[in-house]
Formats: structure tokens, sequence, C-alpha cells
């Protein structure tokens, strides 16, 4: 799993394999739209709304996407045009919570929410030791994790002590220093947001059903300089893309369409936190900076969950969406 910045504000992800059988409790369980939520008890109803509004907010870069030209927005963050469909499936697919195999031979299933607020009610194996889901939350270390190759997204406890919807305002919107060519802030306070994190997370979910590969790059400087086929992977260049339409950001570094070779991934001095004691005239440091990757093993298939909650025994309830 990628790390690249203090691990406090990022959503993640989590690869499960076949020999890794997960076990989740019997746990409450509701309809909210087409997605589930379990455990979520006196949050249901926040679940609700965070779905409904992160709904909304992607209509807009749907809308973007469908267009005949490229927004700022966009070519920042995918750079080539010719990912737009894509981009726009998994949108798409978000918004109508539709039902995918979660890896090649699983079966289909709708993505599961499941709010882990103890020990002993998500666990799966790992090098033949029981994890839980809740140490993994590590205590408030992260927001929610998908658990890929399975339904499930956990959301951790830290997720609702954190802010659940940004002001819609263009003052909301990051500041690119020119003379860097790079956004000023490295992006948390665009991106720190419940819905966010949602949206960050059913992006994994529907990447990995269709590429079986998934990214984790934060820093939104870092997002810009994924080349498009990584940022394609990379659930958080999908939010800030969301989040910049929505916001109405004109602002934008400009990107470097040079081709791979000698010029390529020389950038700016990376900015964050030190931006403000540069001035224009003062000497900047170049340096060569490696794009943070980090390969995700592939897996086949996890025949080990079953979707159907229902043979649990579940309670089902339903919130209607609306
Ligand atoms: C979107 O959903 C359809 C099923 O409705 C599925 O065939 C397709 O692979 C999905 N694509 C993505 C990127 O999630
Ligand atoms: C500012 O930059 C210097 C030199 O690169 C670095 O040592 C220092 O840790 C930076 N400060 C912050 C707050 O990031
Ligand atoms: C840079 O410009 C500021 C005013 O904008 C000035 O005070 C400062 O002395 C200049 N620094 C250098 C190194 O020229
Ligand atoms: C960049 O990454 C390559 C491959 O991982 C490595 O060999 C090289 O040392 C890295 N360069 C820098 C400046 O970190």
């Amino acid at each position: 799993m990628q790390v690249s910045l203090n691990s406090l504000y990022w959503a993640t992800f989590i690869l499960l394999t076949t020999t890794q059988a997960i076990q989740v409790a019997p746990l409450d369980t509701y309809q909210i739209g087409p997605y589930y939520v379990q455990n979520c008890k006196s949050n249901n109803n926040n679940m609700a709304t965070l779905l409904k509004t992160m709904t909304a907010a992607l209509q807009p870069a749907i809308t973007d996407l469908g267009s005949t030209s490229s927004s700022k927005a966009y070519t920042t963050f995918f750079k080539d045009v010719s990912r737009a469909p894509y981009v726009r499936t998994v949108f798409s697919n978000v918004t109508k919570g539709v039902s995918v195999a979660t890896a090649p031979g699983s079966p289909s299933s709708e993505p599961n929410f499941i709010c882990v607020d103890a020990r002993d009610q998500v666990t799966w194996d790992e090098n033949g030791q029981q994890v839980d889901a809740y140490t993994r939350c590590g205590g408030g270390e992260w927001p929610a994790m998908a658990l890929l190759t399975t339904p499930y997204i956990v959301i951790c406890p830290l997720f609702f002590t954190q802010a659940a919807v940004p002001v819609q305002s263009s003052a909301s919107c990051l500041k690119v220093r020119p003379y860097l060519n790079r956004f000023a802030q490295g992006g948390k306070s665009l991106i720190v947001y419940q819905v966010w994190h949602l949206l960050h997370e059913l992006v994994h979910y529907y990447v990995y059903s269709t590429e079986q590969d998934s990214l984790d790059v934060y820093g939104v400087n870092q997002c810009v300089d994924l080349p498009g086929g990584k940022a394609m992977l990379n659930a958080q260049s999908y939010v800030y893309y969301v989040a910049n339409i929505w916001l109405g950001c004109t602002k934008f570094p400009t990107v470097d369409t040079r081709p791979s070779g000698r010029f390529r991934g020389v950038e700016l001095l990376e900015t964050e936190a030190n931006s403000t004691a540069l001035k224009a005239n003062e000497s900047i440091a170049l340096v060569v900076q490696n794009v943070s990757v980090q390969a995700v093993p592939l897996v086949q298939t996890s025949g080990d969950v079953d979707p159907d909650l229902t043979s649990r025994g579940l309670r089902r309830h339903k919130i209607v969406y609306g």
C-alpha cells in the first residue's frame, strides 16, 4: 500500500487474496439507494446524506466528461482525452452503485460499507495471523479502507471525526504558484472530507473490478505528475478532478506534455509547507522527483465472500434515498 503522506488524512485500500478468508460478523444492515451500509447505527442518516451529496457532486464531472473539449481539470489529472469514457463509466457506476464482480470469477456485488467500531466485526487472514479491521483502522489513523476483491469498504472511527462536506465555493479551490507551476498546498484542504473518502473508496471498487489494479498516490502535485495511465488507477486523481469541477476551480498548473525522456520528471521544488517562504525573485532548487507509484500484486479471485447478505440471516432495512 502506498503511503506517501500522513495517513491520518487519507482513505486507502487493502488487497485481499482468496486465501485471506474474510469474516464479517452478523451486523445490522440498511439499504441506502443502491448501497448497503452495515453497523453504522446512529450514522445511518449521515451515510444516506453523504451518498446523496456524492451522487449530486458527480453530476458536473459526468457532464464535463461528456463534453467535446477537455476541461483544464480533466487534463490536469487524466492528461489524455482517450480515458474520458472510462472515467465517466466509473462515475456512472458509482452513482448507480451497480453490481460488479469484485474480482475475475467472483460473484457480482454492490459495494457494502461497514462502520467498524469494535474488534471482531471484520477480520481476515494475513500470513497465518488473523487481522482485525478495527486494529487496522489504527486507533484513528485511517478514515476508510476498501477491502479489494471483496464487496466491503470499511469505515473507520476516524471518518466520523472529519468534516462531512466542503463548502461549495471556488474560495475552497487550491491556489497555484505560477512561477513554480505547482499547487501551493498538498491537497488536504480540498479532499479531507467524508464525502470524498466515500468517493475514493468507491472508485477503488469499480476500477479494481475492471483493471484488477489500484493505486494510492495522495498529494495533489504528485497526482498532477502521474501519467494518465497511472492516474486511471489512482483513486485520489478521480477525487481531485471531481472536487475541482464541483467547486468550479479554474486555476491549474500547466501539465507537462513533453514526451517521456530527458526532461520528463524534472519538477520544481515540492513546495508544500515551505511555499509561503518563497518569493518570485528567490532562487529555487531543481530536483528530480520520482513519481511514487506502488505496483499492486495481481490476485485471482476471492470466492470466500458471500455477497448475499440475507444468507447470513442479517436484518435488512431500507432508507429512502432522495
Ligand atoms: C460499470 O458497470 C458495468 C455493468 O453495469 C460493467 O460492465 C462495467 O465493467 C463497469 N465499469 C466500471 C469501470 O466500473
Ligand atoms: C522546508 O524545506 C527544508 C529544506 O528542503 C526542509 O528541511 C524542511 O523540513 C521544510 N519544512 C517543512 C515545514 O516542510
Ligand atoms: C525579493 O523581492 C522582495 C520584494 O518583493 C525584496 O524585499 C527582496 O529583497 C528581494 N530579494 C532578493 C534576493 O532580491
Ligand atoms: C528513481 O527510481 C529509480 C527506480 O526505482 C531508482 O533507481 C532511482 O534511484 C530513483 N531516483 C531518484 C532520484 O530517487
